[in-house]
Formats: structure tokens, C-alpha cells, sequence
């Protein structure tokens, strides 16, 4: 069997914002947190802006753009405001999102199928502004088609009701739900896409999704912070990265 290509890791840094804002100023730094990272072996840097700036504000989005040395991926909301932003920093990359306001994290998958033509004409000038578009959607063969048609290079597979199910002992739903990632991994790479996953993953969930031979790269955050309360953020990158490599050999 040819060798499997390297997984990447890109650490989201959103929930280092989020601690820094339940008190306001200016600590803990997210940018720091990113240069950490960095050092630790994250392939990428991401982060979140959302509409809200519950977490990540304009000027990490900023000071990221400036410093980093490895790609940022931007998370995003379809909206025009986002776009000019993202027109503004050219990140590496943009992935979309769907947001709610009120909910606590991105639940589901960004509904491609039903908004195509949006869609279509929104990725179009930041795929001309050098930008890799990926879209954030679930396993589900009509959100890959869609998601191909509209013109993404990278989709990123939503893990959290794999997660969920495996934190609540639902093992047989999880197990399901592995089932349909591999299934749908291994259809959008036939498709030509670049396929990415996230959402959830722990040193629990993290290597049954590392061993799918499509995935590319992984984007994990908020057990990575709550991680580093304990081992601090390079260990904690460090075990996940060792996870991931022992999945994939
Ligand atoms: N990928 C996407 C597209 C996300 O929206 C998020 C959460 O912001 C993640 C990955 C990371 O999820 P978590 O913080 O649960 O690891």
C-alpha cells in the first residue's frame, strides 16, 4: 500500500478569545496562542470571525494576517460584510459557515444545495482573490454535489454528531455516523475535492477520522484549549499530533 499523505492539523484559536473576553483587556492573547501553535507543529492557524465577535474580533483577524508564518484558514459567515473582510486580509484560506445567533457553536452544515447560486456568485471573487474555498457541510451526498458544482476546491465534513455520540455513549449512532464520514470522505475525493474535517474531535475521537486516507487536514480547537489548561498548548497540540500520526501509519 502507497504511503498516505500527511495529515495536517490547524488549531483553531477561537476559545483563547473567548476566555479573553469573559473578562475584556487583553489576556489571554490570541495571537500569541497562534505562535505557539506554530512552534508546537500546527499546520495552520485557525479562526472564526463571527457576526456577533463573540470571540475572535477584527484585529486578531488582523494580527494574525500580519504574523503568521503558516496558512490561516478564515472561518466565515456568506455574508457581504464577511467577504469584504476576507477581500481585505486574502487569507490561504476561507472556509464557510453557517451561523446562527443564538446558538453556542456552528451546529449543522452551511445548506449548499438550496442556496447554489448565491453561493456560487459569493466564492467567486475571493476564488479570484487567490483564496482555497472550503465549505463546511455534512456528510451528505447532495451537500458534496452542490458544494462541487458552486465551484469549492475543499470541503470540511462536520464531526460533531460523530463526537456527540461518542461523549454520550451512544456507540452504535457514532458508529453510524463514522460509517457515513468514510462513505462521504471517500465520495468527495472521487469527485475532486480536497477533503478536511472538524468539529468535537478529541484524544478519544481524533483516530478513527485521522485513518480516512481522503481526509487532509483536521481543524481542532475547543478541546484543545481546555487541554492546555492542564498541559499547557504545545503538549496538548503535541499528543494530538502524535495521535494523528499513529492513526495514519
Ligand atoms: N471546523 C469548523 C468549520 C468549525 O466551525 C469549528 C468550530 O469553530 C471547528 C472546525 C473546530 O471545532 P472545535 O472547536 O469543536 O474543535
Amino acid at each position: 500500500m502507497s504511503e498516505l499523505a500527511r495529515l495536517r492539523l490547524g488549531v483553531n484559536i477561537d476559545h483563547v478569545a473567548t476566555v479573553r473576553n469573559a473578562r475584556g483587556g487583553i489576556y489571554p492573547d490570541p495571537l500569541r496562542a497562534a505562535r505557539l501553535a506554530e512552534e508546537a507543529g500546527a499546520d495552520g492557524i485557525t479562526a472564526h470571525l463571527r457576526e456577533d465577535r463573540r470571540h475572535i474580533s477584527d484585529a486578531d483577524i488582523e494580527g494574525l494576517a500580519a504574523s503568521l508564518t503558516v496558512p490561516l484558514n478564515f472561518e466565515m459567515a456568506a455574508t457581504d460584510e464577511m467577504q469584504a473582510i476576507a477581500l481585505r486580509h486574502r487569507p490561504h484560506a476561507v472556509c464557510l459557515v453557517p451561523e446562527k445567533r443564538e446558538e453556542r457553536t456552528t451546529e449543522g452544515g452551511l445548506e449548499v444545495a438550496r442556496e447554489e447560486n448565491r453561493l456560487a456568485h459569493f466564492i467567486a471573487p475571493l476564488r479570484e482573490a487567490g483564496c482555497r474555498v472550503s465549505i463546511f457541510i455534512a456528510a451528505d451526498r447532495r451537500q458534496i454535489e452542490a458544494a462541487h458544482r458552486i465551484g469549492a476546491e475543499v470541503i470540511e465534513l462536520h464531526t460533531g454528531a460523530y463526537c456527540d455520540a461518542h461523549a454520550e455513549g451512544r456507540f452504535e449512532e457514532r458508529d453510524a455516523e463514522l460509517e457515513r464520514l468514510r462513505e462521504m470522505s471517500t465520495f468527495a475525493a472521487s469527485l475532486g475535492l480536497e477533503v478536511h474535517a472538524g468539529h468535537g474531535l478529541t484524544y478519544d475521537t481524533v483516530q478513527p477520522i485521522a485513518a480516512f486516507p481522503e481526509v487532509r487536514e483536521l481543524n481542532i480547537g475547543h478541546f484543545l484549549v481546555g487541554e492546555a489548561i492542564f498541559l499547557g498548548l504545545g503538549p496538548a497540540i503535541a499528543e494530538m499530533r502524535r495521535l494523528m500520526d499513529a492513526a495514519r501509519a
